[in-house]
């Protein structure tokens, strides 16, 4: 695990050019996405660095770590939306390439046949990562197998509270996702993992000192051969 400690600004530049430096090496690399607020400074950059002519996403394969139950690709609060707006509607990657799991009419059958999509274009080379407050990476949450692969997930009180802000009222909150296990998520080449803000550093702190356990979704990443983790210095404060 390298550890890299710097600005929100310097973060989203640093790890942009990770994505600049894998492009140029292999134009049609397999890319790991997540949405959160956390990657939005990245996504900005990825965006403007594509529209500088710097880098293209045109060869590029993406994959979504996760999507809302019940939620189709028009609501706005749902994980394609997001990633359409964010990111894929600012630069030039084909639609066809990019995947989001679906959040309607998922089983858990249905959803390990992502695990073979993501297999059959050849894995994972980029994968991103936020953290939740109680440590789950995707939508894993706490005690979620190592071993799992992508699967319907039934969300936690805290992360439907912390993920309150984006809707109307509590109540209109999912209470259901699917999310790539937490070995879909071991399984890519390497992982960039972003944490941002003082309400993180606690779950940081845990996640790269603490024991590896289900207990902390995102300590499974100490086991990991090649994790980059940027974090600001308000989530590296209890480091
Ligand atoms: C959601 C997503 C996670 C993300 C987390 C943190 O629960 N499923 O992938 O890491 O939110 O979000 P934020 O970056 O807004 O703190």
């Amino acid at each position: 695990m390298r550890i890299i400690v710097d600005t929100p600004e310097n973060i989203a530049r640093l790890a942009a050019k990770r994505y600049v430096a894998l492009l140029k090496e292999k134009p049609n690399a397999v890319l790991g996405y997540a949405t959160g607020s956390t990657p939005l400074g990245l996504y900005g950059e990825l965006a403007r660095l594509n529209a500088a002519g710097e880098v293209s996403f045109a060869d590029a394969v993406t994959f979504n770590l996760d999507e809302y139950v019940g939620l189709d690709g028009t609501h706005d609060q749902s994980y394609r939306w997001f990633m359409d707006k964010n990111l894929f509607d600012r630069i030039d990657i084909k639609k066809e390439n990019t995947h989001v799991p679906c959040g309607i009419g998922m089983t858990d059958e249905k959803a390990a046949g992502y695990d073979r999509q993501i297999e059959a274009a050849g894995g994972i080379d980029l994968q991103l990562l936020g953290i939740g407050n109680n440590g789950h990476i995707g939508f894993n949450e706490p005690g979620t197998p190592f071993g799992s692969v992508t699967h319907v997930v039934e969300l936690t009180e805290s992360t439907r509270q912390a993920n309150a802000r984006f809707f109307a009222s509590i109540d209109e909150v999912p209470t259901a996702a699917v999310s790539m296990g937490i070995k879909t998520v071991m399984n890519a080449r390497s992982i960039i993992f972003i944490a941002l803000g003082s309400a993180k550093a606690e779950i940081v702190k845990k996640m790269i000192c603490g024991e590896v356990t289900p207990e902390v979704p995102a300590s499974v990443l100490q086991l990991h051969p090649d994790v980059e983790v940027y974090i600001d210095h308000a989530a590296a404060a209890l480091l």
